[in-house]
């Protein structure tokens, strides 16, 4: 049946004289005259190998073996193919026909098969060790039948196999040793059948295998670190047995790895790895239900191609990272771990995501509405008490402003308020939007710009937007790290994500505030790029002057986003009194000396950047309003605000209201940041709940326990690159720092009235610093010589 129809033609000349020695021979048998081959060509042995086969099968599928009679040449037999030279059998293929039956030894005479596709049907009884005969076999299927019995260690004889698909049997005992002598296999399957034992070290030999599938078996014993030598595995599938140990360090270096799984089964210890370096292609790592305690390492989120991640019901603990680099990821299962305390933002641009399970962690903070989290069948968050927010069918609570005292009466009258100011904020955007398309081109700001860059220019500065050079993302876009061609300057591109509909809206305030914004402590917008990618879609883009220091989140928090092995970085007091001020200089600029005021909105210790001088410079105008004096004046409900109105934490209690933006506002946010610069505790703390807030907090401890909420980094303070060795705080400072939360709580009080001004801000912690710069004798010259430098003065 299988032959080709050249073969054909040549059996077709000769059929006529075929049938009549058939029927003559046919004869013969019928009268016991004749015992040998009943057709002239072929091999006997495989004629009687292939009767002996056929004499097994019992049940009525048989007829599906109706060709099999003596009437026919045996190489034309249903499922038979046969050597077109020697008339051998080399492949036998009966898939899928319900057979039943047990499997003769005699196969085992075939010693030209080379294929032995028997999938799909109900062989029962156990293998015979003869198929161990067959040394030209190739490929042997029996997936899905009902054979019992053990695996025949024979098999490791057939040194040609490279399939051996045994799953969905009743095999049992444990997987023969001897099998790691297959050096040609490549796809190994025993799964889901009944297996015991443990896989055998002598797999490490198995050096051509791609897959190893054991799964849904009862196998124990640990995972050998043998493996780790399969450098050519893609998919490593154990799940749901019963393997204990660690999983082995040796298997990461597999860079070819496409999938494992090692869910469901009894493996401990902690993840120490780098999936995106050592698994540069893996798409599907499960580890679900095991005992694996410890942190998810960060460099798992840099996998980028992976879209499958079950690290659920194990004993995970920490955070996950904005999770950015994953595009690919379509399922992440977190559920049943202890991760999240102290987590704040979400998973937003997970782009692909279609299904997200958080439940029963200790994840805190607002959910956002977009995304995966829009769609309540493919997002679970129950079990995490301090989650807030979200839509509303995932029935958890609103998020409040941890300042504001809040009753439900408050709360409604804020909601319509908001809805109000959205509707407004919408309608003055739709106008402002109109005027900007008519006064903008599509290379939008370039042409004032300093730097005439294409699209294609930035494509080659950041290595076609690559994740190694990825700084980071938030909900307007992702900024990249990139080098010019023409100059080698070091840039960060900031790409607006235009699926997110605030994007284009940021783009277009970050562009008009280019235009006159120019301060030594505000991040330089080089250019802004609009225009069209290669894939035809529109392409905005802001070109920023790069901040070799990263962001004060960074150097405030570090223990929380970095890894143990990174160098410790710690800011001193000078430093951070220095960065304060930075931040205070670019306010002030911003609120008082610009032609029109611009409220930043979004102040926050991610959006300060930090230049290789550790001067504070702000970034992300994102969200700034450019208010015209006359505007100001105009009206009270002329609201133009962008629409976000900060980040939890930050953002003052009078926006929750619906307040409108105002200079005060961001007088708050910077009380607030002050207040973290000193105490190293974020707003969102966990221990600010129940109306404690980070500003009742230092209230309280002024002035007589100043120390006690005084980060304690600083009450040991070691200064960088041993500038200063072992500075501690005396007296005097704790004096200053006293001043310094003063300051702090007031522009972070409640009402905007009682808030102070940039401009008074600056001037006071002016003099705090002059203060400061009388130090004791032994430290003066270095301390002036460090303030000089950290300031670039
Ligand atoms: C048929 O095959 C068997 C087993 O391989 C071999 O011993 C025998 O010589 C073959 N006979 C012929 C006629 O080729
Ligand atoms: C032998 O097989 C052929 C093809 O299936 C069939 O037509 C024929 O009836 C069979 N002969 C016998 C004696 O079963
Ligand atoms: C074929 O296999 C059977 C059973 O394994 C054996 O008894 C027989 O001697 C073998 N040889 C031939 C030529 O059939
Ligand atoms: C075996 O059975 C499973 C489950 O019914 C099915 O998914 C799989 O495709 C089958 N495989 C083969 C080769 O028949
Ligand atoms: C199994 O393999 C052993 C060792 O090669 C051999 O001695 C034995 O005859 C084989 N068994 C069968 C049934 O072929
Ligand atoms: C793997 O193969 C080598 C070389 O053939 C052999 O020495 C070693 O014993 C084998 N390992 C195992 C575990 O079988
Ligand atoms: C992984 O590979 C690297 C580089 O080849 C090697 O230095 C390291 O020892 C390997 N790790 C393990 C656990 O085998
Ligand atoms: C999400 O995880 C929880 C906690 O383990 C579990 O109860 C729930 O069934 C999961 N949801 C889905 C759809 O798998
Ligand atoms: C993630 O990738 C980025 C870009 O390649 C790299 O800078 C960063 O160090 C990586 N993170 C980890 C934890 O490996």
């Amino acid at each position: 049946m299988e032959l080709s129809t050249k073969h054909m033609e040549v059996f077709n000349s000769f059929f006529l004289v075929y049938i009549e020695v058939i029927i003559f021979l046919s004869c013969f048998n019928l009268l016991g005259l004749a015992t040998g081959s009943p057709v002239v060509g072929g091999n006997d042995t495989d004629h009687q190998a292939l009767l002996q086969f056929k004499a097994k099968i019992t049940g009525y599928q048989l007829e599906v073996m109706e060709s099999w009679n003596s009437s026919i040449y045996f190489c034309q037999w249903r499922g038979v193919t046969c050597g077109r030279k020697h008339q051998r059998v080399t492949k036998l293929e009966l898939k899928h026909l319900k057979l039943s039956g047990s499997l003769s030894p005699y196969v085992g005479n075939m010693s030209f098969l080379r294929e032995l596709k028997l999938q799909g049907n109900r062989f029962y009884s156990k293998i015979p060790q003869e198929i161990g005969r067959l040394r030209r076999l190739q490929i042997l299927d029996l997936t899905n039948n009902s054979i019992s019995g053990e695996i025949p260690s024979n098999l490791s004889a057939c040194s040609k196999l490279i399939v051996v698909y045994m799953g969905g049997n009743q095999l049992a005992g444990e997987i023969p040793a001897l099998l790691g002598h297959l050096s040609q296999v490549k796809f190994l399957s025993f799964r889901n059948n009944d297996l015991r034992g443990s896989i055998p070290p002598s797999f490490g030999n198995l050096s051509s295998l791609e897959e190893l599938r054991l799964e849904f078996n009862g196998l124990t014993g640990i995972i050998p670190e043998a493996l780790g030598r399969l450098t050519n595995l893609s998919y490593f599938m154990v799940v749901e047995n019963a393997i204990s140990g660690i999983f082995p360090m040796a298997m990461f270096n597999l860079s070819n790895i496409i999938a494992i799984d090692i869910g469901a089964n009894k493996i401990q210890g902690t993840l120490h790895f780098d999936l995106a370096v050592t698994m540069p292609n893996v798409e599907f790592f499960s580890i679900w239900g095991n005992q694996i305690s410890g942190q998810i390492p960060i460099a798992v989120w840099n996998a980028s191609s992976l879209n499958t991640l079950q690290l659920n019901n194990n004993r995970l603990t920490g955070n996950v990272p904005s999770l950015e680099k994953l595009d690919k990821l379509i399922v992440l299962e977190l559920h049943a771990n202890a991760l999240g305390r102290g987590r704040e933002e979400f998973l937003v641009s997970f782009g692909a995501l279609k299904y997200l399970n958080l439940s029963f962690n200790d994840f805190e903070g607002l959910i956002p509405s977009e995304g995966v989290f829009k769609n309540k069948s493919a997002t679970f968050v129950e079990g995490n008490n301090k989650l807030c927010g979200g839509i509303p069918e995932l029935h958890l609570s609103r998020c409040n402003s941890k300042t504001s005292s809040d009753t439900s009466l408050k709360l409604k009258v804020a909601i319509i308020v908001v809805i109000l100011g959205v509707a407004l904020v919408f309608s003055c955007l739709l106008i402002l939007w109109f005027r900007k398309k008519k006064e903008l081109p599509t290379t939008t700001c370039a042409e004032n710009s300093i730097l005439q860059l294409s699209y294609q220019s930035i494509l080659r500065a950041t290595d076609g937007f690559s994740v190694q050079n990825l700084l980071g993302s938030g909900s307007f876009g992702s900024v990249y790290k990139g080098i010019l061609e023409e100059s080698g300057a070091v840039i960060a591109v900031k790409v607006l994500n235009l699926l997110n509909r605030g994007a284009s809206r940021s783009f277009l305030a970050e562009c008009e505030a280019l235009r006159n914004i120019r301060h030594r402590n505000l991040v330089k917008v080089l250019t802004a790029i609009s225009g069209v990618d290669y894939r035809g879609n529109d392409f905005k883009a802001l070109v920023y002057e790069f901040m070799e220091n990263g962001s004060l989140e960074e150097w405030l928090h570090q223990s929380i986003n970095r890894n143990e092995s990174d160098i410790v970085r710690n800011l001193s007091f000078f430093q951070r009194v220095n960065v304060a001020i930075d931040v205070a200089y670019a306010l002030e600029y911003l609120h008082h000396q610009c032609e029109t005021t611009i409220i930043h909105c979004d102040l926050k210790p991610s959006n300060i950047l930090l230049d290789q001088e550790m001067v504070g410079h702000i970034s992300d105008f994102g969200l700034a309003k450019i208010l015209s004096a006359d505007r100001l004046n105009y009206s009270t409900n002329q609201s133009s605000s962008i629409g976000l109105r900060g980040t939890i934490g930050y953002a003052p209690p009078e926006y929750g209201m619906g307040s409108e933006l105002s200079t005060k506002g961001d007088v708050y946010s910077y009380g607030i940041l002050l207040l973290e610069i000193f105490t190293g505790k974020r707003p969102t703390d966990d221990m600010f709940k129940e109306g404690l807030s980070i500003h009742n907090f230092v209230e309280a401890a002024l002035p007589e326990q100043v120390i006690e909420i005084t980060d304690p980094i600083l009450l040991q303070e070691r200064a960088r690159q041993g500038t200063l060795k072992e500075f501690t705080l005396n007296d005097k400072h704790l004096q200053h720092l006293n001043s310094i939360f003063e300051i702090g709580l007031t522009c972070s009080a409640e009402s905007p009235t009682e808030r102070m001004d940039m401009s008074d801000v600056v001037s006071k912690l002016c003099s705090i610093r002059v203060k400061l710069l009388h130090p004791t004798r032994v430290h003066r010259e270095r301390q002036a010589l460090y303030i000089a430098q950290s300031t670039g003065t």
